[in-house]
């Protein structure tokens, strides 16, 4: 299991661990973000430890858990029973398929005004199969997706097996290529609603990109969503 991973300055940790997805197997980034308050923002929550939880406390105040997409939300009831005062912000629609979880909020296009000034949010409309909420770090320019591109390739840094290569390379042509998840690519729902959303995404001129799987970007962050997504903006 790897350790939380400090990746900007004061503000923004990582931690990468394996999941297991259509019998595959991939590896899941949370982020962690330290507002001004020093309250800590939990993105995209892992399956949580002792371990762990001693290294989010040493960092800040878990006050906020953000279930960011449709198919990221495994590990919130886990991070909940840990932090039991957190308040919960959900993806729209979660709160119909994991109705089971307890939430607070459920997030908009309008960041809540406890975060907005360090935090951009937009809710990915549109799409058929899988959605999500991106957001952007404003103090450091990082966009933080979890589907919207995943980026594995020869530079994948955990191993990738035999399985991930086959899907990845010969099916969806997306090794060293980043691309969509797959659940977007099959179904790209309506293009005009879901170009909207992208498009202001790419407005906000990133710099670099924190992804649920694969390489970190950075650099070059409107090219390589245009790329990614040219069959919905072109469209
Ligand atoms: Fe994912």
């Amino acid at each position: 299991m790897s350790e939380l991973t400090e990746y900007v300055k004061n503000q923004i940790w990582i931690f990468e661990y394996p999941v297991r997805y259509g019998g595959i197997d991939l590896f899941g980034r949370m982020t962690i973000i330290r507002l001004g308050s020093g309250d800590l923002i939990v993105h995209d929550p892992c399956q949580i430890d002792e371990s762990i939880k001693k290294q989010i406390d040493a960092i800040g105040n878990v006050r906020y858990i953000v279930a960011p997409g449709s198919y990221h939300h495994l590990f919130v009831t886990d991070f909940q029973e840990y932090y039991p005062d957190a308040e919960t912000f959900l993806c729209p629609g979660l709160e119909r398929k994991r109705p089971d979880i307890k939430f607070d909020w459920i997030l908009g296009n309008r960041p809540d005004h406890r975060w907005g000034d360090e935090l951009e949010q937009v809710v990915v409309q549109g799409t058929k199969l899988i959605w999500e909420v991106a957001f952007l770090h404003k103090p450091s320019g990082t966009l933080i997706l979890v589907d919207l591109l995943e980026n594995i390739g020869d530079d994948y840094r955990h191993k990738a097996s035999l399985y991930l290569r086959f899907w990845w390379k010969l099916v969806f042509r997306m090794w060293n290529h980043p691309k969509a998840a797959p659940e977007y690519q099959i179904g790209w729902g309506n293009k005009a609603i879901v170009k909207n959303s992208l498009n202001r995404i790419i407005d906000w001129d990133a710099k670099r990109i924190i992804l649920a799987h694969g390489e970190l970007i950075e650099g070059n962050v409107g090219d390589v969503l245009r790329d990614a997504w040219k069959r919905v903006l072109r469209a």
